[in-house]
Order: structure tokens, then sequence, then C-alpha cells
């Protein structure tokens, strides 16, 4: 009886790990457009994790606007959450909230508003830093910026250069916003992980 159960317990691993090493054999198996590779092939380490903190302008008044808006609705004017406005911005992102600050990089995409019921834009855009040994390197962003709340929370869906195969999130909070000409400063403060 034991010497049945040892026999049956070998077959059962044999069998075991011949499935195991076709497995193995078909995962490693490459196709004319796409092979596995080792993290280590594009010299990844560790990831990392790095907090960012700086102060986006949107400026919307005066000669030189940072943001302008390039597409409306017929009924944009009747809405109170000006929906359907879709802005283009190419804002400078500096390190304290004054604007003569050292510039770290720039935000540039779109935001659109995107609520009939509150003034909520769908914000799409790189921050594009300039500064030290981030110059060069991007942050791709899509959220959901609700501005008249405290903290916005928007995901960080990728990025370049130092910041290939990121993810996050950034936060943002009102500084100073003047309800006359609608120019803001936004507190950014971003969490991501990287290499
Ligand atoms: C950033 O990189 C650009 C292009 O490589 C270079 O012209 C510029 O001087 C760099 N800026 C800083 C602050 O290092």
């Amino acid at each position: 009886m034991a010497k049945i159960s040892r026999n049956a317990t070998s077959s059962f691993i044999l069998l075991f790990s011949t499935i195991l090493i076709s497995m193995t054999l078909a995962t490693a198996k490459s196709d004319s457009f796409s092979r596995n590779l080792s993290p280590k092939n594009l010299g990844l380490k560790r990831e990392k994790l790095s907090h960012l903190q700086f102060y986006f302008h949107d400026i919307v008044s005066g000669r030189n606007p940072t943001a302008v808006p390039v597409a409306r609705a017929a009924m944009t004017k009747n809405s109170f959450s000006s929906f359907g406005l879709v802005t283009m911005m190419d804002d400078p992102l500096t390190v304290t909230p004054e604007i003569s600050s050292k510039l770290v990089g720039r935000a540039q995409g779109i935001y659109a508003s995107a609520s009939q019921s509150e003034l909520s834009f769908l914000m799409a855009l790189n921050f594009v830093f300039s500064e030290g040994k981030y110059n060069g390197s991007t942050l791709s962003i899509l959220g959901r910026n609700s501005v008249f709340s405290g903290v916005r929370e928007m995901p960080i869906v990728g990025g370049s250069g130092l910041f290939r195969f990121a993810r996050g999130y950034a936060q943002a909070k009102t500084h100073e916003i003047d309800l006359k000409t609608g120019d803001a400063i936004v507190e950014y403060n971003v969490y991501v992980f990287h290499y």
C-alpha cells in the first residue's frame, strides 16, 4: 500500500514538472514582434518613490495668457459651469508661489469643462520638467479636477525619461485665485513611483 502511494506521488511529481517545464517553454517562446525581457535588460534596478512639489500658474487674463480657450459649444455661454469649454494651457511651474521664483517646468495640455452641475475639468496634460536631473522628463496626468474642492486628486498614468514606467497621483490645492480675472496659482504635490 505504502509502495503504491509512493509510486503515485512520484508520477504526480513527474507529470507536474512536465507541465511546469512546458509552460515555461511556452512563455519563453518569442514570436516575430515580441519577446520576453528581464528588467535588467533595460537597466531597471529598484523602483523609487518620489515626492515633487511645485506651483502651477494658470494665467487667463492680460496680454500674455498661458491658458487660452480653444473650443466651446453653443450652450456653453448659458451653462454656469461653462460646460463644453476647452482650454489649452502652457502653464509655468515654479518652486514657490511667486511667479518670479525658479522655473522647474511647464504644464502643457488641455482642461475641459466636463460637468453640467459644478465647475469640474477633465485634465489631460503633461508636466514637462526643465530643471536638474529631471530636465527633459515628463509625467502624464489624466484626471478630474473639481476646482472648488479643497484637494483634487488626479492619476499619473505614465511618464518619460527618468519617469519611465511612472505611476502615482498628483494632488492639487488652490493657493490663490483672482475671482475677477480668473488667474490662479495652484500648489501641486506629486507622489510617483518610477525607476
Ligand atoms: C535642459 O536641457 C536642454 C536641452 O537638452 C538644455 O538646452 C537646457 O540648458 C537644460 N536646462 C537646464 C536647466 O539644465
